[in-house]
């Protein structure tokens, strides 16, 4: 790092609150100053937050980078420079690549590609051989390695006997991760329940004659879950919950203290399954589109906590792949350039709330809380976003980075769009420019 830099004029959010301060980087990376007399803060560089937000980076807890394997659809350094343009300074990277990350040498992989990406890139890994859902992976060592977050995302483990010797050993893997703690993440979805279908089961599938997937498909593997973290005490993470039931469920867990979290993706707060009316794949989705009162459900878990953060699952396709039909094409939107605009858009939320469901709330659950998520406080690692809350624009998936344009917002008028975002110290992101 070679020049400080200096973020005029913000106002400051992270977890304690909020305050008009300017914040200094100093050229060690780290924060070397916050303070509200700007004319005595100066630096190399003034990057100008008026009317701004400058909150700490924001994480997303479930990224497909599509590398190694379908460099076609996003590579990791097309996908990280999306994710920064998109206010991420960490993308925790979905382990279905092909190979899938179920082995050290894969995992060591994707770290040694995101060494030089534009965000941190966080690896997680399969909890299963080949994401099969038969024999478990090497976990110590995978956890030797880093890994904080297991998931068989693309496909939830089926076995109920594999997934509580999954849990039990993920308690056991403290003297492989200097005392962390490690998270299996399951993408809820049971398949006897759900092969054959290719979106939500409602009014909509019977009008549409599209197979429908029921919502106990999700929800009958939150309930197995919650029932395995209850009686192992492991840490179960839900990924992009669906159904009301679930965010129910979620809800009940946590109040008796099931050591649970969970996420929702900007999709399922946003669209229902009307979208598929018009039979275009860029809505077929993993969970698929639910309908409203599943929406106004998910709506009030991120409103009251129960869930604990927005994730993306940003999930590249190239368009000859979309553009099969309905039931052949893959499920999956891209979404780390739209995330932020559509939670400020359509979330009711104070941006406190907001800002600590991007941020500092899936840090801690991916374990990465002492780098990322803030405080804004002097000698913290200066992993930081700042963006207009207010400023207006039109979704063009063909101005983002990533190299897939499976985006279901096309035209959306949305607000609230990244200026700035810092990436340990380097201005990665300068006037909804990527520098490098
Ligand atoms: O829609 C989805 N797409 N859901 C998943 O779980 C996987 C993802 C993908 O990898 O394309």
């Amino acid at each position: 790092m070679t020049e400080t830099l200096v973020l005029r004029g913000g106002t400051v959010v992270d977890a304690s609150g909020s305050r008009v301060a300017d914040v200094v980087v100093g050229d060690d990376g780290r924060i070397a100053a916050v303070g509200e007399q700007s004319e005595k803060l100066s630096a190399d560089r003034e990057l100008d937050a008026g009317g701004c937000i400058v909150s700490p980076g924001f994480i997303d807890l479930h990224t497909h980078l599509r590398e190694p394997g379908k460099e076609e659809a996003e590579t990791i350094e097309t996908g990280a420079r999306g994710g920064a343009l998109g206010g991420f300074t960490a993308l925790v990277a979905m382990p279905n690549t092909t190979p899938p990350m179920d082995s050290v040498s894969v995992v060591q992989e994707v770290i040694a590609l995101g060494e030089p990406a534009l965000t941190d890139i966080i690896a997680s890994a399969a909890i299963t051989i080949g994401r099969a859902g038969e024999e478990l992976a090497p976990m110590a060592e995978l956890a030797k390695l880093g890994v904080r977050i297991f998931t068989d995302d693309g496909t939830g483990v089926q076995d109920d006997l594999l997934m509580k010797r999954a849990l039990e050993y993920s308690v056991g893997l403290s003297p492989f991760t200097g005392g962390a703690s490690v998270a299996l993440a399951q993408h809820c979805e049971v398949t006897a329940l759900s092969e054959g279908t290719y979106m939500h089961e409602g009014e909509w599938s019977s009008r549409l004659g599209i197979p429908g997937q029921p919502a106990e498909s999700e929800e009958l593997m939150v309930m197995r879950d919650i029932a395995l973290a209850k009686s192992t005490g492991a840490r179960v993470h839900f990924q992009h919950l669906s159904t009301a039931g679930s965010v129910e469920l979620v809800r009940a867990a946590k109040a008796k203290g099931i050591p649970v979290t969970a996420e929702a993706t900007t999709h399922h707060f946003t669209l229902t399954d009307a979208a598929c009316a018009s039979y275009d794949t860029v809505f077929k989705v993993h969970p698929p589109l639910r309908g409203d009162a599943d929406v106004a459900a998910v709506k009030a878990g991120l409103a009251d906590g129960t869930i604990d953060a927005i994730a993306t699952d940003h999930a590249p396709h190239c368009a000859h792949d979309k553009e099969r039909p309905f039931d052949a094409a893959p499920p999956g939107m891209i979404g780390l350039e739209t995330a932020l605009a559509l939670a400020i858009t359509e979330l009711d939320l104070p941006i406190e709330t907001l800002v600590g469901l991007l941020s500092w709330k899936p840090a801690k659950i991916a374990g990465i809380d002492d780098v990322h998520g803030g405080p804004i406080a002097v000698g913290r690692p200066a992993n930081l976003t700042v963006f207009d809350p207010d400023e207006a624009w039109t979704i063009d998936s063909n101005s983002f980075a990533s190299r897939s344009t499976n985006c279901p917002y096309e035209g959306h008028e949305v607000k609230g769009k990244v200026r700035h975002t810092v990436v340990h110290g380097e201005a990665v992101v300068i006037d909804q420019e990527a520098q490098r």
